[in-house]
């Protein structure tokens, strides 16, 4: 079985989907990993390094592509590449199925069966493959390393000759996997972190990390939906949330937003009257800025300033720390390629739920029913 590593073409994607050490246990098992030339360079691995570990480097991506059984990649592949996907092929990559709905119509024409990192089912089982979380939490880490060189103030209580110096006050607002790491990130650096989520399971492991978790005072757990994930909430519980948030985000310097509910466009916690009382020189940082961001004002891609407020919606932050970035994702994939191939060859196993809920398109059908609808509804004459 040939394995291709292509060179990641998106703009600002700095990761690889396998390092030296993945390959060499891809080799191991009897595969062939083809890389193409370059494909490390954007995380600081040479193509020498990839041939020591046994791969084969290849400068032609469309000759790469035409022998490749099983393409891996990080960002969802654009057009130019399917196009050169043998036909029958596997693929896997972080992709949002209901949004790359275009790619998927590809991928299915062409008889291929695709993979999404994303759909990888949160288990036990799958916790080595679980690209979202270790990705996430580089997002978190970077996110308050750029808040505070963003902002003018420090974030640790300083007691000088000169005077004392207050920590700054940090808000968390979405404490799963990124927002955990942004509060540990954030009380490192020695500021005073507040957090809300709409799971109140997690008061626990926020109150564990030194931060304060902020309630609604509601009686059900209304934000918890399948899965332990979140879920649109109620109007009523929503405004209440708006009052709590508008009372903590007043006294914030930065606020973090990681706010998102799977397959929907993330909320918006912070519309802008709630930046209009927010103090001059403080910062937000949108994580949510992928999927429209958490806050009203925010530009994907852009860091804008609205009276005096930083609004920071830099995209892909994983990428900005590629090394550990690609490490950890390689890993990730490795670990999910093993159990696609426990004899070295592709084992669709569609009672797997790790397979099945991963798999995307197969045998020219779209497999994940969401994604399917999502592209019978725009595929209607009058839609
Ligand atoms: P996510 O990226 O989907 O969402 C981030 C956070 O935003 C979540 O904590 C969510 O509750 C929160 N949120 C959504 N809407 C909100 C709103 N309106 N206001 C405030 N907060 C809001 O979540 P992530 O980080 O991917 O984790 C989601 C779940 O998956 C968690 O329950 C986590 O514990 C679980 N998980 C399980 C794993 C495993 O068992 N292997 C591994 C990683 C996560």
């Amino acid at each position: 079985m040939i394995i291709a590593i292509l060179k990641e073409i998106t703009s600002g994607e700095h990761r690889v989907s396998a390092i030296p050490a993945t390959v060499k246990i891809m080799v191991k098992k009897g595969m062939i990993v083809k890389v193409e030339a370059g494909a490390g360079e954007g995380s600081h691995i040479s193509d020498n390094d990839y041939k020591d570990a046994g791969a084969d480097i290849v400068s032609d991506r469309r000759s790469l592509l035409a022998d490749a059984d099983l393409v891996l990649k990080v960002a969802p592949a654009l057009d130019e590449e399917i196009s050169f996907f043998k036909d029958g092929s596997t693929y896997v990559s972080l992709f949002q199925t209901t949004k790359h709905l275009n790619q998927v119509k590809k991928f299915s024409e062409k008889n291929m069966s695709a993979f999404s990192m994303d759909n990888i089912p949160r288990t036990t089982m799958a916790q080595s493959m679980d690209a979202l979380s270790s990705q996430s939490n580089i997002s978190g880490y970077k996110a308050v390393l750029m808040g505070a060189t963003h902002l003018s103030v420090y974030m640790p209580l300083l007691m000088t000759a000169a005077g004392t110096i207050p920590p700054a006050k940090v808000l968390i607002l979405g404490a799963g996997v990124a927002g955990l790491q942004a509060i540990a990130t954030a009380k490192r650096l020695g500021a005073q972190v507040e957090s809300f989520d709409v799971r109140p399971v997690v008061k626990e492991q926020v109150e564990s990390l030194g931060a304060k978790f902020i309630e609604v005072d509601a009686n059900e757990d209304d934000g918890v939906g399948e899965g332990g994930y979140a879920k649109e909430t109620t109007e009523d519980y929503k405004k209440r949330q708006q009052e709590l948030i508008k009372k903590h985000i007043a006294k914030s310097d930065m606020v973090v937003t990681t706010a998102l509910i799977p397959g929907k466009p993330a909320p918006i916690l912070i519309p802008k009257h709630m930046v209009d009382v927010m103090k001059s020189g403080a910062v937000i940082m949108d994580l949510a800025a992928e999927n429209g961001g958490n806050c009203e004002l925010t530009i994907p891609g852009e860091v804008v300033t609205h009276n005096g407020v930083i609004i920071d919606g830099t995209l892909n932050l994983p990428s900005t720390m590629p090394v550990h970035a690609s490490q950890l994702y390689a890993k990730n994939i490795v670990s999910f390629v093993n159990h696609l191939c426990p004899e070295g060859e592709i084992n669709m196993n569609l009672d797997d739920e790790i397979i099945s809920g991963a798999l995307f398109t197969h045998n020219g059908e779209i497999t994940h029913e969401p994604t399917k609808e999502a592209l019978e509804t725009i595929l209607k004459p009058n839609a």
